[in-house]
């Protein structure tokens, strides 16, 4: 009977361990696979006709990068579930600078982030929303001038709540302060409603000011996922 018991359990255990490396292969397929993509994108990026070509296939590689990056910390975790933000907004900000609108200019993006591990579901919208509002800063703040700084903090906190905010000491140029809130002027791209697409997933509110530059704040619920180890 205990012979059974001892058995069963290590059946159970083997057929755990079993799932786990299928989950761990599955995402790195995934990731594998968006990298795959990127490259498919920049070897038509190079042949791009004209400008709105470029810009539309460099923020589509952008995106998808952010998904990459999501599936390569999943399989990092142990439990697979997990994704330590910190390091995910780190990589993340490396990649943007080598980026299209990164590569050649002189600027600095410091992350500041909680020590945060967060569940996929609230990791996306964080990493694509990040995508948008550095790759704004890197593509529009600084046009005037070869070097700049961007700081993307995260701040999670059980009693007040998660604050993210992007800023930079570029120039809101591009920006309309006339409105009731600080919205990018009529004639941009997608970005900006991709930024309060994302807040609102995170069930979280956008604000934008204007001083010494452009700062996205995004208020949201505390995320409770797993403590760092
Ligand atoms: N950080 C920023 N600094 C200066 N201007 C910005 C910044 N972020 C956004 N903008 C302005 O808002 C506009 C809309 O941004 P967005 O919706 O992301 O579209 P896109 O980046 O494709 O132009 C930009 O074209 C730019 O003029
Ligand atoms: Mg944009």
């Amino acid at each position: 009977m205990a012979l059974t018991a001892r058995a069963r359990q290590r059946d159970l255990r083997a057929a755990l361990e079993q799932k786990n490396v299928l989950v761990r292969e599955l995402h790195h397929r995934v990731k594998n696979n968006l990298q795959i993509i990127q490259s498919l994108l920049n070897l038509q990026s190079r042949s791009a006709a004209d400008s709105n070509q470029f810009t539309a296939l460099a923020a589509a590689k952008s995106r998808i990068n952010a998904l990459s990056l999501v599936h390569q910390s999943l399989y990092e975790d142990e439990t697979l579930q997990y994704v330590n933000l910190h390091a995910l907004l780190d990589e993340l900000c490396r990649h943007l600078l080598q980026s299209d609108w990164g590569a050649g200019k002189r600027v600095g993006i410091t992350v500041d982030a909680s020590e945060t591990m967060s569940s996929a579901d609230q990791a996306v919208p964080i990493a694509l929303l990040v995508t948008e509002a550095v790759t704004n800063g890197l593509k529009h703040a600084f046009i005037d001038r070869d070097a700049g700084a961007i700081t993307v903090s995260l701040v999670n906190d059980p009693v007040t709540g998660a604050e993210l905010t992007i800023c930079d000491n570029g120039i809101g140029i591009g920006m309309d302060i006339g409105r009731p809130k600080v919205k990018p002027a009529a004639g941009g791209g997608i970005g900006y409603s991709l930024i309060e697409g994302f807040a609102r997933q995170l069930r979280g509110t956008v604000e934008t000011t204007i001083s010494g530059g452009t700062c996205v704040s995004v208020k949201f619920p505390y995320l409770a996922g797993r403590k760092t180890p």
